[in-house]
């Protein structure tokens, strides 16, 4: 059994539709994402969890039990959000310890669990401090711990990194994936950030508009993007409209606008007729100086550089084709002595492994 399901959740503010009949489970010990664009139903879907917001239909059960009707404090859930929410007059210890004395903690096992707690966020030494004396990482690690200190089921995270700088971002992102496998706790958590979702989570739900578009592993989130919504939020990603004019085995081709035929890996709704969008990332197209054609199992394109960003250590290449098409290409800046491969204007020729480009077909979602 699942640790928590959600059937058929929906909520409404006036006639908007916030959250849509979702349905989803999650399993004790995982790391899950709601990732999506403002507004388009985290915070709402969490609130719900949470109990400080009431579906207006659908269900939360919780180890198999029904949550409707119970109050915040008595569900085994805690939320972190962005803005800290630290009580400033109390020290470190006290905002920690305050959980566990309204839970009414005997006094004695108290400073045990606070120490516990410290150590878990990397505290330890804090203790006596207030909150103004912490830096926003530090702030931030206070407010875990005390959502820790009374071990809830679910520990719920609502965009609890986003006040902070990259670096000290991507800190604190290793910090809590080391966190979460030590202490074991599932986490949902809340991010429009689609790397930070990539590189937390077990498995990331992709909302729009209040719904699920895709629920899967970041590799196939990223690989394999069920909808052209889901390959766009997510990453960059080259969209090409075509059609479906033959399939043989696992190849397909595709009669791309602006391009010509294009090659890609046969997908299970696939009809010939049936029109999609081909979802290529540009990391996976290799540009080179040398024209090629007819390799049996990628894709050759003639064009010319029409611009070119220069990151350190990639390279970004938008490169148009004779037909018209713009492709977003990256080449890493690796070979010694070349800061880079291309100018504005190089010919080049730019190609993709047939299972490189991932076919979308129309109407699949979204
Ligand atoms: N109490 C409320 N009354 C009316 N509308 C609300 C209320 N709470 C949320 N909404 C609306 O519901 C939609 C979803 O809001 P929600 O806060 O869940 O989005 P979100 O995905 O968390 O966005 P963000 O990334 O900006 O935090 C929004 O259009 C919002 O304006
Ligand atoms: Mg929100």
């Amino acid at each position: 059994m699942a640790l928590l399901e959600i059937r058929n959740l929906s909520r409404r503010f006036g006639d908007y539709t916030a959250v849509d009949n979702i349905s989803l489970s999650i399993e004790a010990g995982e790391f899950f994402t709601l990732l999506g664009p403002s507004g388009c139903g985290k915070t709402t879907l969490l609130r719900m969890i949470a109990g400080f917001d009431v579906p207006d239909a659908g269900q939360i059960l919780l180890d198999g039990v029904d949550l409707t009707g119970v109050p915040p404090e008595q569900r085994p859930v805690r939320t972190v959000f962005q803005n800290y929410a630290l009580f400033p007059h109390m020290t470190v210890a006290q905002n920690i310890a305050f959980p566990l004395e309204m839970a009414k903690t005997p006094k004695g096992e108290i400073q045990t669990k606070v120490d516990e707690a410290l150590e878990d966020v990397r505290l330890t030494g804090f203790a006596a401090r207030y909150p103004h004396e912490l830096s926003g990482g530090q702030r931030q690690r206070v407010s875990i711990a005390r959502a820790l200190v009374t071990h809830p089921k679910l520990l719920l995270l609502d965009e609890p990194l986003s006040a902070l700088d990259a670096q000290l971002r991507e800190q604190m992102q290793i910090e809590l994936i080391n966190l979460q496998k030590e202490v074991g706790i599932t986490f949902i958590y809340v991010t429009h950030d689609q790397a930070e979702a990539l590189a937390l989570s077990h498995r990331i739900a992709v909302m729009n508009k209040g719904t699920v578009e895709q629920l899967d592993e970041p590799t196939r989130i990223y690989s394999y993007p069920q909808s052209r919504f889901v390959a766009d939020f997510i990453g960059t990603c080259n969209l090409f409209d075509g059609t479906i004019t033959q399939i043989e085995g696992n190849t397909m081709w595709l009669d791309v606008p602006s391009m010509g035929m294009v090659k890609t890996s046969t997908v299970p709704d696939a009809r010939v007729g049936a029109k999609g969008t081909i979802a290529l990332r540009p990391e996976k197209t290799l540009v080179s100086a040398e024209i090629v054609r007819g390799v049996a199992d990628e894709n050759h394109f003639d064009g010319h550089v029409k611009e070119l960003l220069y990151m350190g250590g990639v390279t970004v290449y938008i490169v148009e084709t004779e037909g018209g098409a713009r492709l977003e290409t990256l080449l890493a800046n690796s070979a010694i002595g070349r800061p880079r491969f291309f100018e504005v204007g190089d010919a080049v020729d730019v190609a993709w492994r047939i299972d490189a480009g991932h076919f979308i077909v129309d109407g699949a979602h979204g």
